[in-house]
């Protein structure tokens, strides 16, 4: 991967922006590359950007059966699972949730140090993921079995070669299934003892355990486990890299501006409505959000 990286880069300094590279000489893979380029690969039409024969690589990250193992009708029914999930009027139960995860981690941080944001920021966004989307059971008492699962299941996951050929058999791909399965294997086993139980909990994958398909039929454990893998997948990487840019940004010379700005703003927040944190504080955080949504512009996930 690192050779491929080294290559691509090159290509990029010495092309431009857009530009074309025939793979394993069967291939060919056109980047885009940067702000002015991308828009082009966001709102490209079906014809000029299909999405479903790239996504073959997700059947063996989410598993059988789901998104993008199953027809149409299926896969909408399923991904309407997930943006409900995901809407704001579910977000709003899951603040408090979340700004514990961030207090509980930055109070182990001291005064002074150097940290690498990178590593930090992603683990913890997966902090909040676990506990969002997997449950308080999970983040409470597996994060240190899941965690390393969820990373390596993306590490393997993801190469150039497995877009083309997912279940070409490599060690890579192998790993892959591996960590798939273990992980399949405890959220049954969560979604066993929460059916079991009668328990209920406030979190993403109570919502899959309560929710039912067209058929009228409750999902099944596998059905649940690959739903919430592959939100787990859309959400992790999608939003760490976004809060890390962010951070990079405003670190930079040229943020130092923003960076004032945004503190600005909150100090301006906390003196209206002290240290508490909802939903509808967060939305007046503009100036933070345009930091945000810049990052995102200039670096899309
Ligand atoms: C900064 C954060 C995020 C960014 C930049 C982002 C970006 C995107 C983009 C570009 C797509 C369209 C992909 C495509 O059509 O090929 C997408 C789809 C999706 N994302 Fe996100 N996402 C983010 C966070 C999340 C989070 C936190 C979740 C869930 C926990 C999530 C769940 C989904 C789902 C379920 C879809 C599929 C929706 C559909 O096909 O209609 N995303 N996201």
């Amino acid at each position: 991967m690192a050779g491929l990286r080294a290559v691509i880069h090159g290509l990029h300094t010495k092309l431009g922006t857009v530009f074309t590279i025939s793979i394993f000489g069967v291939k060919k893979v056109t980047f885009l590359v940067g702000p002015e380029a991308i828009p082009h690969f966001f709102q490209g039409s079906e014809s000029e950007i299909s999405q479903s024969n790239m996504y073959k690589i997700t059947v063996p990250v989410f598993g059988q059966g789901v998104m993008y193992d199953v027809d149409l009708t299926t896969r909408s029914r399923q991904i309407s699972f997930c943006i409900d999930a995901i809407k704001p009027m579910n977000l709003r139960s899951l603040v408090d949730a979340m700004a514990q995860e961030v207090e509980d981690y930055f109070a182990q941080w001291g005064q002074h140090g150097v940290v690498d944001l990178k590593h930090e920021i992603a683990h913890l966004i997966l902090l909040i993921t676990s506990r969002c989307l997997l449950g308080k059971h999970i983040r409470d008492n597996m994060f240190d079995q899941v965690a390393p699962l969820f990373n390596e299941l993306f590490d393997n996951s993801f190469y150039l070669i497995s877009f083309f050929f997912p279940h070409l058999p490599i060690p890579p791909h192998d790993r892959r299934d591996k960590y798939r399965a273990k992980l399949g294997d405890i959220i049954h086993e969560v979604v066993r003892s929460r059916r079991s139980s009668g328990l209920s909990e406030n979190d993403v994958l109570q919502r899959l355990i309560e929710s039912n398909t067209s058929n009228g039929r409750p999902l099944t454990e596998s059905e649940i486990a690959g739903i919430l893998v592959a939100l787990v997948v859309a959400g992790q990487h999608t939003s760490s890299s976004n809060s890390i840019w962010t951070g990079a940004c405003m670190l930079s010379d040229g943020g130092r501006n923003h960076m004032a700005a945004a503190m600005e703003e909150q100090k301006e927040i906390i003196g209206r409505h002290g240290e508490r944190l909802d939903y509808c504080i967060l939305q007046e955080m503009v100036t933070l959000h345009c930091c945000i949504k810049e990052a995102l512009r200039l670096h899309p996930s």
